[in-house]
């Protein structure tokens, strides 16, 4: 999408190799006029394939979701993040590893929200490894759900996460791809 790689040329800033800082527009403030572009966008590339709900991983994830989950006109459900297992029979809970941020949380749904008639899109703001987004679908497929496919802001395409959902049988579509990163460096897959 032209519009967010022209604003990640602006206003992003790669850090190095690795890490991307988009604080200015998507993780601390948000451009919300771009969030509602990003939103129905993917709306539009994910229209008629039946999905009932939106879900995403809390934080950053929601503003995405809330947007294309309202140019879908179906509810959003977030994944919700605890430090600790905490056993409780109304959640279903699955352990996430974060390379990026080398930390493990527990990532909980509550059974009230999801049953085996929803047909699910996943939306997040980065796709790096993979391991939130494969976490995402382990705890929505153990309601039966079924998935209709990741929907990411910017995927760093020189790190697996592509692959490992793809493997996976899920539709993975990125509004920015980047090919590679250097301090002050950024190039696109066109
Ligand atoms: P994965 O989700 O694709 O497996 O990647 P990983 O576990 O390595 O990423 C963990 C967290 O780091 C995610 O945020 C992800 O959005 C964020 N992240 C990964 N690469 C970048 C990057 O280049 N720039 C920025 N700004 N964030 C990155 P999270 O733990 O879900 O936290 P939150 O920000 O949503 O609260």
């Amino acid at each position: 999408m032209k519009l967010l790689e022209d604003k990640i040329r602006q206003d992003g800033i790669a850090v190095n190799e690795h890490i991307l800082k988009v604080d200015s527009f998507i993780n601390h403030q948000i451009d919300p006029l771009l969030m509602q572009e990003m939103g129905k966008d993917i709306a539009n590339h994910f229209q008629n394939k039946g999905i009932t709900k939106v879900a995403t991983i809390e934080s950053s994830g929601i503003a995405p979701a809330l947007m294309t989950a309202a140019a879908m006109n179906v509810p959003l459900i977030i994944l919700k993040k605890q430090p600790s297992k905490i056993l409780n029979q109304d959640l279903y809970q699955t352990v996430v590893t974060s390379f990026t941020k080398e930390t493990n949380y527990e990532l909980t749904l509550s059974k009230k929200y999801i049953n085996d008639n929803d047909h699910v899109l996943i939306v997040d703001d980065f796709l790096a490894n993979g391991e939130a987004a494969t976490a995402a679908l382990r705890l929505l497929r153990m309601s039966h759900a079924t998935i209709a496919g990741l929907a990411v802001l910017i995927e760093k395409s020189f790190q697996p996460g592509r692959d490992k959902l793809q493997n996976q049988g899920i539709e993975v579509y990125a509004l920015a791809r980047i090919s590679k990163m250097a301090e002050n460096y950024i190039e696109f897959i066109p």
